[in-house]
């Protein structure tokens, strides 16, 4: 097989047949492919897109580099959630207990974030004594024992994947349809869930701006997953503006822990009741227990803290919180109008809550608090945000990306959050 051969099929708009992709993923991973020949077929499958079978044997392929993880001999079924990324998403936080104390088994792989969205794992790692790591043999005995489990995926699943996004990363490739879904889906499916669903996040914060490729990305993902025989199903929801009222590791799970108690922001809990009847469904236990229950009897909360427990954390333990703290004002008085996800991600980020590098550390207690949300009104002078950090000379940079992140006044349309079904 000619690896440059491979390269001008994409080149020239034509489709790779099933061996090339076998062969070209396999040697790359082995090192028989240069990184400048992969980033240039990258760069050919971003122009020149892969249809349905292509895709799906280039996520096979992936898959196929590592180890696929089998939990089909636990009591119950399993399921599980990925969301391509938003700003003060935490929603796996709330949500996996509350599926598990519905009756299904949720074995979440999650990662670190990088750039201006969170990653879950630095939000629980907010824990003191939480820890991410966990074998494949320990997955199995806290999805038998407690129902859910979320760590950190071990360097064995979907290894390809692992070379290749990171050359993406540096290479303008990380925009692609098919790359995107495929690397996504491998990862998923090595994970061994039964059932999938997938909150495909839309708008200013999100990956996809706009509906229509989130729809194309959401197909692309669903198919994948059907024709690997895992029911998937995916939610398009909007993200132009942050989940919740905070934004930041520890403020996230205290957030969370309000929506286990029954309470917490509308949108956190209209997502976290939907996500779960989805994934309840998928995993055909549609008639089991409501999830909207399970966070107002306490069962959900009950199942979070044998989690965190399980897994090493101290449920009662106080969270960490910066050392320093700024409010930013409202400059007018009015209804708001627009908050910018992506400006307040990048906010937070400049607090600490986010890395620039994958080595770098994040700060537990970093981010930023929301005291007014769009279509709610404020008056001049009242706080609109408090910003948290360790370092106060960080708080500069963060209230300007926050500057034209707003309106007060001016026209508010709402928007449903749940905005599209795909299966
Ligand atoms: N997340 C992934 O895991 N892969 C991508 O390509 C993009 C987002």
């Amino acid at each position: 097989m000619d690896v440059i051969d491979i390269i001008v099929t994409k080149r020239d708009g034509k489709e790779l047949s099933n061996d090339q992709i076998d062969w070209v993923i396999d040697a790359y991973t082995r090192g028989e492919v240069a990184e400048e020949q992969m980033a240039a077929l990258n760069m050919a499958i971003v122009w020149r897109g892969m249809s349905r079978s292509e895709v799906g044997r280039w996520t096979e392929a992936m898959l196929a580099s590592g180890e696929r993880l089998d939990f089909s001999g636990l009591d119950r079924p399993t399921t599980d959630k990925h969301s391509t990324g938003g700003v003060g998403d935490k929603i796996t936080l709330p949500l996996t207990p509350t599926v598990a104390a519905c009756g299904a088994a949720v074995p979440q792989l999650s990662g670190r974030g990088l750039g201006h969205t969170g990653g879950t794992l630095d939000k629980l790692e907010s824990i003191p004594g939480w820890r991410a790591e966990v074998s494949p043999a320990e997955m199995q005995r806290i999805l038998a024992d407690v129902g859910g489990v979320v760590c950190a995926a071990g360097t064995g699943l979907a290894p390809a994947d692992r070379k290749l996004y990171a050359l993406r990363d540096v290479t303008g490739t990380v925009e692609s349809i098919p790359l995107i879904a495929s690397s996504i889906m491998s990862k998923k499916l090595a994970e061994g869930t039964g059932a999938l669903v997938l909150d495909v996040k839309v708008g200013a914060g999100a990956f996809m701006k706009d509906r229509e490729s989130a729809r194309e990305l959401a197909r692309t993902m669903v198919d994948i997953g059907t024709d690997h025989g895992v029911r998937t199903v995916a939610l398009l929801t909007a993200m132009d503006t942050p989940l919740g009222r905070t934004v930041g590791n520890a403020l996230e799970v205290t957030e969370s822990l309000e929506v286990l108690a029954g309470g917490g922001p509308a949108d956190v809990v209209e997502l976290t009741v939907a996500l779960a009847r989805e994934m309840l469904a998928a995993a055909g236990l549609a008639g089991a227990k409501d999830p909207a229950e399970a966070l107002h009897d306490g069962s959900a909360m009950d199942s979070w803290r044998r989690m965190v427990a399980a897994q090493g954390g101290d449920p009662d333990a106080p969270l960490p919180v910066a050392a320093r703290t700024r409010e930013v004002l409202a400059s007018g008085s009015g209804v708001l109008s627009r908050l910018d996800a992506h400006a307040v991600g990048v906010a937070a980020w400049r607090l600490g809550a986010g890395r620039a590098r994958k080595e770098d550390p994040v700060s537990a207690g970093a981010g930023i608090t929301l005291h007014v949300k769009p279509g709610e009104e404020v008056r001049a002078g009242d706080p609109l945000f408090t910003l948290h950090s360790d370092d106060p000379d960080r708080f500069e940079r963060a209230e300007e990306s926050l500057a034209g992140s707003y309106t007060i006044g001016g026209a508010y349309t709402p928007r449903p959050l749940v905005i599209e079904r795909v299966e």
